[in-house]
């Protein structure tokens, strides 16, 4: 066996490993896949400069999220239905990320109960990614529900009012809606528990069948502030205009991020929106970057930016689908192994030297 070094060596093997139909959903971006491409590509065109002579013997990649401190600012973003991937499906994720000191953030659609996510692990940090429902009394329902499980944080997505057009899913007959994930996407080359039905597992069974709701906008964001005290992120947001509204709606973050490409085809790569969301906040709230991360490097330049923290979607499903726990813990240690190295070729002894003279940008 090649042994797994960097991401895409668990990009390759995790496609091997899982059914064509759940590689093309974890894959596949919407349409013609042009954001999805450009998230990746962006980041290669960026290019270091580095100082040298610094003292680099001690390289400290701790920081924090919302006051929150994190060994190296890289967390999991929300991804649904885990256990596609593996059995113990976002226990395994959860393990991993407490193992790793992350932040993982629980997707609204978990395959597992979140009250069994938490107890795998009790002690990690969780944010939890709230598609906004239509209906509010169970809007109201999930948030207290998770706020009393212990999340720090509620990530509203606002990227998703109608589900991108997924050219390959909607070729192999995925029709998420009508709940055929559990018979289409299992690959039966894994050794899952038959016996545990999907909906019956799965914490809102209601939830489902019920996509996000194309109804939610700016003037509902109160009332989210009003019925819980968790900080709210919003995800998805790609602008300068969104973004100043998210500073006027006194929001706590924003992740920059074009839902790895899934969602509306041909906005900006993540890294190339992030400066101009970086410059509307001007500092008065805390920006995330996902999509497209796969090196130290990449995460070096999300930060050197303006990025607080980046956040992996889809190399998480890769460790999941090749060594479960395990593979998302080797995932997690590849990327701060390798931003340490980043960090101390290019001079920066902590988190707080690493900003914008990292960057060429007469190259840009
Ligand atoms: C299989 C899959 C499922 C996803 N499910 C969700 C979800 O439930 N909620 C959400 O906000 N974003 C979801 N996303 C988007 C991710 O949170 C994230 O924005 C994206 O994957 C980041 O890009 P990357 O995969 O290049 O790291 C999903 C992405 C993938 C690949």
């Amino acid at each position: 066996e090649m042994p797994l070094v960097c991401l895409t060596d668990f990009e390759v093997q995790a496609r091997e490993q899982l059914s064509k139909t759940s590689w093309d959903f974890i894959n596949g971006g919407a349409d013609e896949g042009i954001t999805r491409e450009d998230n990746i590509a962006a980041f290669k065109k960026i290019r270091l400069r580095p100082r040298y002579l610094r003292d680099v013997s001690e390289v400290d990649t701790r920081t924090t999220i919302l006051g929150e401190e994190i060994s190296a600012p890289i967390g999991i973003s929300p991804t649904g239905f885990h256990t596609i991937a593996c059995p113990d499906g976002e226990m395994s994720t959860a393990r991993a990320a407490q193992a790793a000191g992350v932040c993982y953030i629980t997707s609204t659609f978990a395959s597992c109960s979140f009250e069994d996510i938490v107890a795998a692990a009790p002690g990690g940090l969780r944010w939890f990614q709230l598609y906004v429902q239509s209906d509010q009394q169970l809007n109201k329902q999930l948030v207290q529900r998770v706020e009393s499980l212990g999340f720090k944080a509620l990530v509203v997505t606002v990227d998703a009012p109608v589900v991108g057009n997924r050219r390959h899913d909607i070729r192999n007959g995925l029709d998420l809606k009508r709940n055929l994930m559990l018979t289409d996407l299992r690959s039966p080359a894994l050794a899952y528990s038959r016996d545990s039905n999907f909906l019956q597992r799965n914490s809102i069974p209601s939830l489902q069948t019920s996509a996000p709701s194309p109804y939610f906008s700016w003037n509902d964001l109160s009332w989210f502030q009003s019925l819980t005290r968790l900080p709210i992120i919003l995800k998805g947001i790609l602008t300068k205009e969104d973004a100043e509204l998210a500073v006027k709606h006194n929001v706590q973050g924003i992740v920059v991020s074009n839902h790895g490409g899934r969602q509306l085809d041909e906005v900006p790569s993540s890294i190339d929106a992030l400066t101009e969301v970086v410059t509307a906040v001007n500092g008065k709230l805390e920006v995330y970057l996902d999509g497209g991360v796969r090196t130290g490097n990449d995460v070096l330049k999300a930060l050197a930016l303006g990025a607080k923290c980046v956040f992996l979607g889809r190399p998480i499903l890769w460790g999941l689908a090749c060594k479960g726990e395990h593979g998302v813990r080797d995932v997690l240690n590849i990327l701060k192994n390798e931003l340490h190295t980043s960090m101390a070729l290019t001079g920066c002894r902590s988190i707080a030297e690493i900003n914008r003279n990292l960057i060429q940008f007469s190259r840009l």
